[in-house]
């Protein structure tokens, strides 16, 4: 029988041009790297899902690795596709990547041809899917020759297997070099996807201005930094929270006194503002427009429209800019 999404499903999502390519993201992704693997609860993950396309979130990222186990993410879109939303596949931006560990001996991690494609071809079998919307190499290969990661991107798009390439955590230089590659071989980069939030601002130094004059896209990873621009630590660390679970990455060690205490003044300008403090970390991402989408995580659906809320207050007069740009620089 599957899923019946509301009518309603796009009108309150804001749909951004992804460089300047045909396609629009949803201001707000939804990423899968936890909350939805083999050790996380089927049903949550599933309900987490459909909230988020009945709410006009489109595009769901995924990785070969992402679980844990690895590849369980996958076979979790995979089973909600099949069961629910198989009839709004046109609907829906799958996007996943190959590049960091995923089995074992010298194939199963970086850049080269014989670990993409084959990388790819068990994504789709695990998702249950012809093609993913984006396929995306996941980090630079300091080994293999860029020729090399990029023809098997460009020969995937011309199998049918990914429909557009992105490139992910490359650095301004190597962007620019795979961009005019890509661009050579006929089949453009979409989109970039790098860390970006208030508390990693590395991508300001260079890479964004990169990227908007190669006109791709961004779509910012992490822009809660894992929870960390919430008030969730405030009092300590919530049983369920990524920094209490064993297998998190994000680290006690790194829910620092001195983070919580900018995240607790960061806190008080949201106050003041009528939002909740991941909904201002949202909103301040996305006030720029070389920001084309910010690809959250999220444990919960109440999650899901909490920071979805975020898009009913973008805009920051002068003296909120710089009252958060001085607690940055505290
Ligand atoms: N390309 C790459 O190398 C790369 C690397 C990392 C991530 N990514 C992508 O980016 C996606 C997002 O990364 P991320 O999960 O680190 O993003 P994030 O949005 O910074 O962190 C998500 C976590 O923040 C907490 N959270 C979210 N909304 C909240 C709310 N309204 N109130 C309180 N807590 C809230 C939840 O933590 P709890 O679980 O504690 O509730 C959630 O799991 C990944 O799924 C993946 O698709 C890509």
């Amino acid at each position: 029988m599957g899923h019946s999404a509301p009518d309603a499903r796009y009108d309150a999502m804001i749909y951004n041009r992804c460089g300047d390519s045909g396609i629009k993201l949803p201001a707000i992704a939804l990423g899968m790297w936890h909350n939805f693997g083999g050790v996380d609860i089927m049903q949550v993950s599933r309900d987490i899902i459909i909230h988020a396309f009945d709410n006009g979130i489109t595009h769901f990222d995924l990785a070969n690795n992402y679980g844990p186990p690895p590849g369980s993410a996958e076979e979790t879109l995979g089973h909600v596709l099949r069961v629910d939303l198989s009839r709004y596949r046109d609907e829906m931006l799958i996007s996943t990547k190959a590049g960091y560990n995923m089995w074992p001996g010298p194939y199963g991690e970086f850049g080269s041809k014989k670990h993409l494609i084959s990388s790819l071809d068990q994504s789709l079998k695990r998702m249950g899917i012809d093609y993913v919307d984006i396929f995306y190499s996941h980090r630079p290969d300091p080994e293999t020759p860029l020729e090399e990661t990029l023809g098997a991107l460009v020969q995937i798009v011309r199998h049918g297997k990914a429909l557009y390439i992105g490139l992910s955590n490359y650095n301004p230089a190597q962007t620019i070099e795979a961009a005019e590659m890509l661009k050579q071989m006929g089949v453009p980069c979409l989109i970039h996807q790098s860390r970006y939030s208030m508390f990693d601002r590395s991508v300001e130094l260079e890479l964004l201005n990169t990227i908007e004059k190669l006109k791709m896209g961004f779509i910012a990873y992490s822009p809660l930094s894992q929870g960390l621009l919430t008030d969730k630590y405030f009092e300590g660390f919530p049983p369920a929270s990524r920094a209490a679970k064993q297998y998190g990455f994000l680290r006690k060690k790194q829910v620092t006194p001195e983070v919580v205490e900018k995240a607790r003044h960061l806190n008080e300008v949201a106050l003041n503002r009528g939002q909740e403090l991941s909904q201002m970390a949202l909103a301040w991402l996305l006030r720029d427009k070389r920001v084309t989408s910010v690809l959250i995580g999220a444990s919960s659906e109440k999650q899901v429209d909490s920071n979805l809320a975020a898009l009913n207050n973008m805009s920051f007069t002068e003296d909120e800019i710089q009252t958060i740009e001085n607690i940055l620089a505290e």
